[in-house]
Formats: structure tokens, C-alpha cells, sequence
């Protein structure tokens, strides 16, 4: 079953160059080791990415493309598909609240991204969260709903075990204000009452949700032994080294505690 493994997944956002990645990369590998419990994924930048597909060991690394375009192919300048990204990449982010609230994308687009990415066999991560204001205003839950029946919605039962959810709060990315792991706790399990109304409970059970916002090396262990918290999504911890293989490790430590 999926949610048997522990899934860390490092965006490095618009940070690093191809060679940067590549050497963190080779520093890295030789500080995670593969466990059969954890599986460790990296979002590098797009233009890394076939290069990188040729250096990692897909044992001990996996990629993620950290968007893409939602049609295959054609007249779209500058865009990427999931078809061009298809032998590439696991995995692919969408709907991060920086493609939401920065590119203005809304829930038809990440919908039509999830469906792209699960037609050329990639996993896609649908990130949902509310802003501080949705909070303060008793939204979270709404918001939440919102974004998962919008980015959902086509998906086949089948195509749902490809899914994963990240759970991450926009006032929490990048901010140093982490939420409680209780908070992640509630929107977890909202999240699982949501798939199961949708998919059945067999299919929420299963179903991966990861908690990103803020995390640290010093806070991963909390997150990960949180009920129905699955893995994590890191943004600035994972640009370094040591903080990335720290939580990597964290999450394979969890079965001695
Ligand atoms: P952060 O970013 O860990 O720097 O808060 C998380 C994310 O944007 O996925």
C-alpha cells in the first residue's frame, strides 16, 4: 500500500542552477541512504530535470517537475507538457500556492494539470491550503473543500491512487510560521472525509497527504508522526544539505521510535 512509505519531497523552487543541482545532488546521495520505508523526491529547476533523470539513482532519488502545461502539445511558447515531461519525472507539483496566488492559476487550470499529468503516468502532488485570511476568517475548511473537489474532479477512482495531496498553508510557505501539527492533523483528516465522499473510504484511506509549510530538520519528526500525515514538502530546508538529509533520515528513524 502507498501510504506503507514515508514520501519527502524537496521543491527547490527557482533556486540553483543545473550544475548547483547537480553537485547537490551528488553530495546528497551520499548522505541519504535508500530505505524501503521512505522515498525521497526532488523538484529541481525544469531545466535540470533530463539531465538529472540521467545522474540520480531513481532507487534512492525520484524526480518532480515542479509545474507543467496542461495541453500535450502545440502552439504554447514556453511552456512544458506532461508529455514532453512523461520518462522524466515521478512526480509532478500542482497547484502550488505560488502557481495560485503569484500566475493567478485557478482551479479549472490545475485541474486540467492533475488530468494532464495522470494521462502520461506522472504522479501529480495537488497542493491545497488557505491564506491567513481564509484562516482568520474560519475559512480553512472551505478552502480546502474548494480546491480539492476543483482539482479533483475528472480524476477516475483508478487515477486517484496516483494522487497525491499536499496540505500546505499559504501563510506558512516560506514564513517560519509553521502550523501545528494538530492543525495539519485537522486538514488531513478534512481532506480524507472530502476523498472518501468523493472516491469511498478505501480510497481516502489510501490516499497520500503530505503536510509542507515552513518545515525545518528540527520540526519534520512532529509532522511525520502526526495521524494521516504521509510526508512532507519542503521549500527552504531543502536547499541545504545537511537540513535536507536530516528530515530524509527523520522519516526512517520513524519506525524505531
Ligand atoms: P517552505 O516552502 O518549506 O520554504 O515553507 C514549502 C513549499 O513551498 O512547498
Amino acid at each position: 500500500m502507498a501510504r506503507d512509505k514515508k514520501l519527502i519531497v524537496a521543491n527547490w523552487k527557482m533556486n540553483f542552477t543545473v550544475q548547483e543541482a547537480s553537485l547537490f545532488i551528488h553530495k546528497l546521495s551520499s548522505e541519504v541512504k535508500s530505505h524501503r520505508d521512505v522515498e525521497v523526491v526532488l523538484a529541481p529547476t525544469m531545466l535540470a530535470l533530463q539531465s538529472l533523470s540521467l545522474q540520480v539513482d531513481r532507487r534512492q532519488f525520484k524526480l518532480a517537475s515542479q509545474n507543467l502545461y496542461w495541453r500535450d502539445h502545440g502552439a504554447f511558447t514556453g511552456e512544458v507538457s506532461a508529455t514532453q515531461l512523461r520518462g522524466i519525472v515521478d512526480y509532478a507539483i500542482i497547484g502550488h500556492s505560488e502557481r495560485r496566488h503569484v500566475f493567478k492559476e485557478n482551479d479549472k487550470e490545475i485541474r486540467n494539470k492533475v488530468q494532464a499529468a495522470v494521462r502520461n503516468g506522472i504522479k501529480p502532488i495537488l497542493c491545497v491550503g488557505e491564506t491567513a485570511r481564509d484562516r482568520s476568517e474560519g475559512e480553512t475548511l472551505d478552502v480546502i473543500h474548494d480546491q480539492l473537489v476543483g482539482g479533483l474532479a475528472n480524476v477516475t477512482s483508478e487515477e486517484l491512487e496516483d494522487v497525491v495531496v499536499a496540505y500546505e498553508p499559504v501563510w506558512a510557505i516560506g514564513t517560519g510560521k509553521n502550523a501545528a501539527p494538530l492543525d495539519a492533523k485537522k486538514a488531513a483528516s478534512a481532506i480524507r472525509r472530502q476523498v472518501a465522499h468523493l472516491y469511498g473510504k478505501a480510497a481516502a484511506d489510501n490516499l497520500r497527504i503530505l503536510y509542507g509549510g515552513s518545515v525545518t530538520a528540527d520540526s519534520a519528526l512532529s509532522y511525520l508522526k502526526t495521524e494521516g500525515i504521509d510526508g512532507l514538502l519542503v521549500g527552504g530546508a531543502s536547499l541545504s544539505v545537511p537540513s535536507f538529509a536530516a528530515i530524509a533520515e527523520s522519516a526512517h528513524k520513524l519506525e524505531d521510535e
